[in-house]
C-alpha cells in the first residue's frame, strides 16, 4: 500500500500544496483529478523522486521511501503525459533500455520480457519500430510496457488519454483494467470523466483536499 502523509510543496514562494493526505491500497486504481495547475503533476514528480517534497512523507508497505533517493524511482512507474520516449531507439530498445542498463538483466533476458509486455499490450508486431512510425495510442502503450520492464510496485499514469482518440483510449482503459486483473496497484491523472468512472476503484478529489487544510 502506498501512503503519503502531510506533504507540502512549493516552487520558490508558490505553496502548491500543504499537509497532502493520501492513500492507494494494494491493487486499487485510484483516479486524481482537479483543474489545471493545481499540483497533480507536481505530486507525481514528488512520488517517482524527480522532485523533492517541502516536507511529508512517502510510505510504500509501511516503509518510509522518500528519503533514499532516486530508489524510489524504481518503486512507483511514471508514465509521462507526453510518453518521453526516446526517439533514436525502437520500441525494443526503448523497453529494454533500463532494465539491461540500470537493472543489469541481460540483454536476452529483458528483450525476452519486453516481448511478453509487448504481447499483452497488443503491441508484439510493433517491436522493432521507431517511436514516430506509431500512433498517439501505440506510443501510449509503449511508454506503459517501458514503465513495466522495471517491475514497479506502483504504476502511475499522468493524463494517458490526453490527445487521444476513442478507440486508443477504450485500448488505454484495456491495458489498466488488464493490470488492475494482475494485481498491479496504479495512479491515474485524468480530465476524462467518463474514462475515470470506467477504470477507477476510487476518485481523489485534488481541489477538495487541497481546500480542506
Ligand atoms: N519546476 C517548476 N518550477 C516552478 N513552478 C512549477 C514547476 N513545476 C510546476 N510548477 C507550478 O506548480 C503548479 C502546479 O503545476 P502542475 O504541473 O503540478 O499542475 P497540474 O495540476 O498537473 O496541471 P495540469 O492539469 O495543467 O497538468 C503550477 O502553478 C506550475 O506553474
Ligand atoms: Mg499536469
Amino acid at each position: 500500500m502506498l501512503e503519503i502523509k502531510s506533504l507540502t510543496k512549493s516552487y520558490g514562494d508558490n505553496l502548491i500544496f500543504q499537509d497532502l493526505d493520501l492513500q492507494v491500497h494494494q491493487g486499487e486504481v485510484l483516479s486524481i483529478v482537479g483543474p489545471s495547475g493545481i499540483g497533480k503533476t507536481t505530486l507525481l514528480k514528488i512520488m517517482t523522486g524527480i522532485e523533492p517534497a517541502d516536507s511529508g512523507d512517502i510510505f510504500i508497505d509501511g516503509q518510509l521511501v522518500n528519503q533514499e533517493g532516486r530508489d524510489l524511482q524504481n518503486k512507483i512507474g511514471l508514465i509521462f503525459q507526453d510518453f518521453n520516449l526516446f526517439p533514436n531507439y525502437t520500441v525494443m530498445g526503448n523497453i529494454t533500455l533500463a532494465p539491461i542498463n540500470v537493472n543489469k538483466l541481460s540483454a536476452a533476458k529483458s528483450q525476452k520480457e519486453a516481448r511478453s509486455l509487448l504481447t499483452t499490450l497488443g503491441m508484439a508486431d510493433k517491436a522493432d519500430l521507431y517511436p514516430y512510425q506509431l500512433s498517439g495510442g501505440q506510443k501510449q502503450r509503449v511508454a506503459i510496457a517501458r514503465a513495466l520492464a522495471m517491475k514497479p510496485q506502483i504504476i502511475a499514469y499522468d493524463e494517458p488519454t490526453s490527445g487521444l482518440d476513442e478507440v486508443s483510449t477504450g485500448q488505454v482503459a484495456e491495458v489498466i483494467k488488464t493490470l488492475k486483473d494482475q494485481g498491479v496497484t496504479q495512479v491515474v491523472i485524468t480530465h476524462d470523466q467518463p474514462f475515470a468512472e470506467e477504470i477507477s476503484d476510487r476518485v481523489f478529489d485534488f481541489a477538495k483536499e487541497v481546500a480542506r487544510v
